[in-house]
């Protein structure tokens, strides 16, 4: 029998092969120490596995809340001790868009990164408890999160999906179809109110019954388009309804549609009660003089879906389109499913139309 060694484990942990593991401690019998070269990963703990917990259902929240991603923990066989992990939460690349840090921590340190800095911190709720949490979401927070711990050379992580309430809505500018590259596409979306939408909301949008038969960006720059009913021009007769791809088009070189993303509102969306009709100039001072400003088309989606307005008066947006919503369908108000009409874009100088106004909260 050779000296008993007493090994106090620091950060980073050595990986020690073969030594029996005691409440926090490495003994080893061998009179010429240990070899920190030797072994795998499955050495570090001999038999003490860590395992890490996230939830597996889609977390669903909408933009500025706050919202915490859970992330837990432990050790099997449990151990009494407190042993220094080191956390490490980034989000998922998806579709094209990179893969970002959003925070690293050891012990109380912690540092954020890019967009997320000063907007996370990890809860601070007891130990083995590494929940993150966002403040202020943004509609870009959509996406996988992928929670690591880190145990000397013990590495074990968990993934956390996070979903933004919002609605998905096919834009084509004034100047008709086709006429957006990618950038254009951005810029569209932005000016409604809206960001350029990912391929799981388009994806989830066609589910909920989208169907339209011009193809658009998103936001990994693919083109596609939902289709819920084939038809001949539109998918082809007899094939299945899907979402169909044209896949990574040229940024700048190619013109599409796009698909816009508009988040849970926060104001107010109505149709101004005026005595007459009026025209786009006009209509944007009637929203003035009412203490609001005229609407943009993703927050009249986005009232339509998760405030159920319902007016079958058409009315002008801030693009010079004219729209109106229908949640509660009915024979004298247009086709039999909810949805919001347009009428393109008309004169701006005509008066057949009334106006949606927003009023910020
Ligand atoms: C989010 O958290 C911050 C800081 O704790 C707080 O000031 C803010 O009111 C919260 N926002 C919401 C929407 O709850």
């Amino acid at each position: 029998m050779g000296r008993l060694l007493l090994l106090v484990l620091l950060l980073p942990l050595p990986c020690i092969p073969g030594l029996p593991f005691y409440n926090g401690f490495y003994y080893s019998n061998s009179a010429h120490g240990w070899d920190p070269g030797l072994g795998g990963v499955q050495c570090l703990f001999n038999g003490v596995k860590l395992v890490v917990e996230t939830p597996e259902d889609t977390l669903l929240s909408h933009r500025g809340a706050n919202v915490t991603l859970p992330c837990r923990y432990h050790y099997e066989p449990a151990l009494a001790s407190h042993r220094p992990v080191r956390i490490k939460w980034w989000k998922l690349s998806e579709h094209g868009a990179p893969e970002q840090d959003v925070l690293v921590a050891v012990g109380p340190r912690h540092r954020s990164f890019g967009d997320y800095r000063g907007r996370v911190h990890l809860r601070p709720a007891g130990e083995r408890d590494v929940s993150l949490e966002i403040r202020d979401l943004r509609l870009e927070d959509s996406g996988r999160y992928r929670c690591e711990v880190i145990d000397g050379l013990e590495d074990q992580s968990g993934v956390v999906e996070l979903e933004l309430r919002g609605v998905v809505f096919p834009y084509q500018p004034p100047q008709g179809r086709y006429q957006l590259n990618f950038q254009e596409a951005q810029q569209a979306c932005e000016a409604q109110e809206a960001a350029v939408a990912s391929f799981e909301q388009l994806f989830r949008a066609w589910e909920e019954g989208l169907h339209w038969c011009n193809a658009g960006w998103l936001q990994d720059a693919s083109v596609q388009y939902p289709i819920t009913l084939a038809r001949g021009p539109c998918g082809g007769l007899g094939l299945a309804p899907g979402v169909r791809s044209y896949g990574p088009r040229h940024r700048r070189l190619h013109r599409y549609d796009v698909f816009c993303f508009a988040a849970a509102l926060r104001g107010r969306v109505y149709y101004l009660e005026h005595p007459e009709k009026l025209t786009l100039s006009e209509a944007k001072a009637a929203c003035r003089e009412d203490g609001a400003q005229i609407a943009k088309v993703g927050q009249l989606f986005a009232a339509w879906k998760f405030r159920g307005l319902d007016r079958c008066d058409a009315g002008w947006l801030a693009d010079g389109s004219a729209r109106y919503p229908v949640a509660h369908p009915r024979p004298t108000c247009g086709p039999l499913e909810p949805g919001v009409r347009s009428f393109g874009f008309p004169d701006p100088q005509s008066r057949k139309y009334g106006v949606y106004c927003y009023r910020p909260p």
